[in-house]
């Protein structure tokens, strides 16, 4: 089992997409996948072809009842998100990620109570930021709140502008190897979304489907069990810092 929790530091940064194209790279390498809604109205669906406001399969909706899109198995957990039974479920044994798959919920858009329950399950936990002045300023303040082995995403950069430029570079030196991958700020991520499909399905050769396809080998060989791969990403991965 593996559970991998997508946060954003800020909302936009493209946490929602990150979720929805990381869980097909990791279907397309073989390992079952899961993407996790847990956001009332999430607009995970659209990277998947689907409409946003068509209901996705219930969290616990049996596998039979919910087949594979491109590969991945969507499932909406906003509800008990919302009502609190996903905490109480998740402890009690009634809600589990066990099995083999690998599932990779899109925190984006839920709040703090929803990830601090979340947390207590989860492999790794990769936040989502973009070289903009606002993630500057709300970083520190993030690094106070987010667990220690939260490890970060920087999405959208784009080393042709200046201060983007610079912008990363502040945000390296601040995270240091907690920074463990870069994706480019690129075009097609858009179009992919605006055709509602997934980008290796609308762009394969794009630069960010490059750089999520690395991350999302790393995330496809998360050992089995939960103790082994929180030990992998907190030594092969960080080791590997972007
Ligand atoms: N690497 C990228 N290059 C270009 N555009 C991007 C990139 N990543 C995300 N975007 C664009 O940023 C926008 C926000 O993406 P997304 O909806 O995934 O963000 P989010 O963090 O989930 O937002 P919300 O807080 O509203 O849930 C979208 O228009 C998406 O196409
Ligand atoms: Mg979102």
């Amino acid at each position: 089992m593996a559970l991998v929790l997508i946060s954003g530091l800020r909302g936009g940064v493209g946490t929602t997409m990150l979720a929805a194209n990381l869980a097909i790279t990791v279907g397309a390498m073989g390992r079952s996948s899961v993407a996790l809604a847990l956001a009332p109205h999430s607009t995970l669906g659209l990277h998947f072809g689907l409409d946003p406001h068509q209901a996705l399969p219930g969290f616990a909706a049996s596998s039979s009842d919910s087949g594979a899109i491109h590969g991945v198995r969507l499932l909406d957990a906003s509800g008990q998100a919302a009502s609190g039974d996903l905490g109480d479920g998740l402890s009690s044994g009634d809600y589990s990620f066990a099995g083999d798959a690998i599932h990779i919920a899109d925190l984006s858009g839920t709040d703090a109570r929803v990830a601090a329950q979340l947390r207590a399950h989860a492999d790794v936990e990769l936040c989502v930021l973009v070289p903009s002045a606002e993630c500057v300023y709300a970083l520190p303040a993030a690094l106070e709140t987010l667990p220690d082995n939260a490890l970060f995403l920087l999405n959208r950069n784009d080393d042709t502008r200046r201060l983007a430029r610079h912008t990363a570079s502040f945000v390296r030196e601040l995270l240091g190897d907690r920074l463990i991958a870069t994706i480019q700020a690129d075009e097609a991520v858009a179009e992919a979304a605006a055709m509602m499909q997934p980008l290796m399905r609308h762009a394969p050769a794009s630069a960010a489907l490059a750089d999520i396809a690395a991350l999302g080998e790393r995330l496809a060989t998360l050992p089995r069990s939960r103790e082994d791969s929180v030990q992998t990403v907190d030594r092969a991965w960080r080791s590997n810092a972007a």
